[in-house]
């Protein structure tokens, strides 16, 4: 509630005197920024994306053509165990719709997918119930996917009650407390509700949902995309110390840039439904091929006494 250093722009970025602006400014993700730890052997194939289309119908007026909008238009990829690949695009570009499809939650148009070598799109039964516990999902609203009615401890414990196999009643209330110190929370939350927590926290407590499961697979739809840059290095932080220790593997998806720069081990860059360039993070970055990698790099935003490019005139 107090302010606790004010000045000039570029005097506060770039000689910031008080300890808590100095750890607000190095929070801003930057090319030098130490990498997330990262698992060096690589696995077998978990998942395995082939030729994935969602096509959507437009314009069936009497006098406009039917016409089809491609939203994901023969997207195809391969996520090693323990990998992250991150997805990156501007908005609209298709990706959400690649993590529904991806979950079962949207039926695609062609193509395929193997997770641990079975399609996804043709799981049933006792299969789909088994993938839905294996892959699990992380959304950018965690408060829109809890109810406001349930405390923490049973929004953790729900998967447990659908998947009965996973953990026997009287282990639950112990799990829930580990679940909650793995991501950083305390003991005592576990009887709060959603709304008594901060987003950073609110999205700890997905995560924690999210791991109840057990999960082999998590994929991210912009899970950090409506924190603030402080707080998002922090999850990204958990993210990646879980996939050290739980040997865990992302699909994360972002149209934030140097977000994945700190956590994705392969970069896909997609627009208007296609892959348009893919590489390893690094070497994605330093060069990018595709105009539309250099136009997303040079839309990060500059401090304005960095910038080359004259600043459009106001009015
Ligand atoms: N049910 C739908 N009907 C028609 N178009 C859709 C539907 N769902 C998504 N789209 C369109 O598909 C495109 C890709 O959307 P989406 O996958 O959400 O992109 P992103 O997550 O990259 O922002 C967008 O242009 C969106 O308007
Ligand atoms: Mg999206």
């Amino acid at each position: 509630g107090k302010v606790v250093e004010s000045g000039k722009a570029e005097d506060v970025f770039t000689n910031p005197s008080h300890a808590y602006t100095r750890r607000l400014m190095s929070a801003v993700p930057h090319a030098d920024a130490p990498k997330a730890p990262r698992n060096a052997a690589q696995g077998e194939v978990l998942l395995q994306v082939a030729h994935l289309s969602k096509h959507y119908k437009l314009g069936s007026g009497p006098f406009s053509p039917k016409r089809e909008f491609r939203a994901v238009d023969d997207v195809s990829f391969t996520l090693r165990r323990g990998e992250t690949v991150g997805i990156v695009g501007e908005s609209g570009s298709g990706k959400s719709s690649i993590a529904r499809m991806l979950l079962r939650l949207n039926e695609p148009t062609s193509g395929a997918a193997l997770f641990a070598g079975e399609d996804i799109f043709e799981l049933k039964g006792k299969a789909l119930d088994g993938f839905r516990r294996r892959v699990q999902m992380v959304f950018q609203d965690p408060f829109g996917s809890m109810n406001p009615r349930m405390n923490v401890r049973s929004i953790i414990s729900e998967p447990w009650a659908i998947h009965r196999d996973i953990l026997p009643r009287e282990r639950w209330n112990e799990r829930v407390v580990e679940l909650l110190e793995l991501v950083g929370l305390k003991a005592e939350h576990a009887a709060r509700h959603p709304h008594q927590f901060s987003g950073g926290q609110r999205q700890r407590i997905a995560i924690a949902r999210a791991l109840a499961s057990e999960p082999e697979l998590i994929v991210c739809d912009e899970a950090v995309s409506a924190l603030d840059v402080s707080i998002q290095m922090q999850v990204i932080e958990l993210l990646a110390d879980l996939r050290q220790r739980l040997g865990l593997s992302y699909v994360f998806i972002t149209h934030d840039l140097p977000i994945v720069r700190q956590f994705a081990d392969r970069i896909l860059v997609m627009q208007r439904g296609r892959i348009v360039e893919e590489g390893e993070t690094e070497a994605l970055l330093v060069s990018p091929q595709h105009e539309y990698t250099q136009a997303l790099l040079r839309a990060v935003p500059q401090p304005k006494w960095l910038r080359s490019d004259p600043a459009p005139i106001a009015g």
